[in-house]
């Protein structure tokens, strides 16, 4: 693998830095952190607020402003491998990926100054007002046409598969022009994807997953040829657009791995925020019927779920030179994992972090879609999907609620929590 392919593998796992406090039971796969992290991160975030966890090689970062510090230093702290594996991988997905022509490269969360900032402004007009208006009929059509088949099947339905694992794939899937007749395939192939990067999949799992991932590579490259040939109204349009003004400036080979990146990216995030969204309002009735008698209070209950129970709790940087974090002295080549979680959760600057407060008012202070240079270029769109969805169930569903006694269950990943299935049921 390159410096500039989008998923490296790692090889070596440094050892705590001296003078690191060493924590060896800390798993973000274990059953306790995947039922309440910021309850097990709680503890640590006050007592050893910067801590190297022994079982993911990792030094995990808990409090706000050390997670600030390290996104407002790209210099000091590089997110080449936010993409990357957490374990080495088998040897099963490294032969399939191994196929000379899976060379997608780093294009954005993963890439590094100055070439990130190169790429980044050729992106600006594809996640601006004007596109995500071209977008809104299209998410709100779908939203009302699976609400429909949910109702012609009656309750109770399974959230998940039925609604929020699609929608947002759709979307996507509109927002780079792939056509309505490949939904099925790319769907198939972009499910799961986070298991590879975040998780720890077996061999046979790791194996399937890499295999989709080299089709959908393959998919892509055959897709921005054809957009090349033949332009439409859509965000890869725009991108080739600017290749051809400047072929040096915005490579051929960058668009095609723009194209790669943003399916996960613009996805499965939205995906568990939905389940979340759910999760977190329609067990506080007061809340969900708040909702629905003035949807105008939306935006800021999904503030408060991006906050409070957000999907994306941990994200990764690795520190070019020796540096000084929290008081702990790092080397230069240390991954670092930052607990997103553990900072929102944090009781001085979120009074009360546990509880769910629709009227939280600086709940917009969290740190789940990062910092900085890196600051996640698709927020506005999630919020406006999640608002859409949340507007449309509201509007067709007010009678919406969890099925009782479900045991809810997580991908065991670093960085994504959300529901793999949510059960809902209504008055039908
Ligand atoms: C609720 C959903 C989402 C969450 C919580 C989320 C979170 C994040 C986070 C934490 C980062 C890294 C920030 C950093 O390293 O400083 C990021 C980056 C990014 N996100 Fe998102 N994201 C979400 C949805 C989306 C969507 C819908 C898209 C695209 C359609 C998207 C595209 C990106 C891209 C391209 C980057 C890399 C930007 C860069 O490096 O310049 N994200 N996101």
């Amino acid at each position: 693998m390159t410096d500039t392919a989008y998923h490296k593998i790692r090889t070596e796992v440094p050892p705590p830095p001296a003078g690191c406090p060493v924590d060896h039971t800390f798993s973000p796969f274990a059953d306790d952190y995947l039922a309440d992290p910021y309850a097990v991160l709680a503890p640590r975030r006050e007592e050893t607020p910067v801590f190297y966890a022994e079982e993911l090689g990792y030094v995990v970062v808990t409090r706000m402003e050390d997670v600030e510090e390290v996104f407002l230093n790209p210099d000091v702290y590089s997110s080449e491998n936010v993409q990357d594996p957490v374990f080495p991988i088998h040897p099963a997905a490294a032969e399939i990926l191994s196929a000379p022509d899976f060379d997608p490269v780093a294009v954005m969360s993963n890439r590094q100054e100055p070439d990130h900032g190169r790429i980044r402004k050729y992106t600006k007009e594809g996640f601006s007002n004007r596109r995500l208006r071209i977008l809104e009929p299209y998410i709100v059509r779908r939203a009302h046409e699976l609400i429909d088949a949910m109702v012609d099947a009656g309750p109770p339905a399974p959230f998940v598969e039925s609604f929020a694992f699609p929608l947002p794939g759709e979307t996507i899937f509109r927002f780079l022009g792939f056509p309505e007749s490949d939904d099925e395939k790319l769907r198939a192939w972009c499910g799961d994807r986070l298991a590879f990067s975040w998780g720890k999949p077996d061999e046979a799992e790791q194996a399937a997953i890499a295999d989709k991932m080299l089709a959908y590579w393959r998919y892509c490259r055959e897709f921005v040829a054809a957009k090349h040939r033949e332009p439409g109204d859509d965000f890869t349009s725009e991108l080739l657009a600017a290749h051809d003004a400047d072929p040096e400036d915005l490579t051929y080979r960058e668009v095609e791995s723009i194209v790669y990146g943003l399916s996960f990216a613009g996805h499965e995030p939205v995906t568990l925020l939905l389940g979340n969204c759910l999760l977190e309002l329609l067990p506080r009735r007061e809340v969900w019927d708040a909702l629905c008698a003035d949807p105008s209070l939306i935006p800021q209950a999904i503030e408060e779920v991006i906050r409070h129970e957000s999907p994306q709790i941990g994200w990764r940087r690795i520190t070019t030179r020796d540096t000084v974090l929290g008081g702990v002295e790092i080397p230069a080549g240390t991954p670092i994992f930052l607990s997103l979680g553990a900072a929102n959760h944090q009781p001085d600057l979120f009074p009360e972090p546990e509880t769910y407060d629709l009227h939280r008012a600086n709940a917009r202070n969290n740190i789940s879609f990062g910092k900085g240079i890196h600051y996640c270029l698709g927020a506005k769109m999630a919020r406006f999907e999640a608002r859409l969805v949340l507007e449309a169930l509201t509007e067709r569903l007010p009678s919406l609620r969890l099925v009782e006694d479900q045991v809810i269950e997580r991908y065991p990943n670093i960085s994504f929590r959300g529901p793999r299935e949510l059960l809902v049921t209504w008055d039908a």
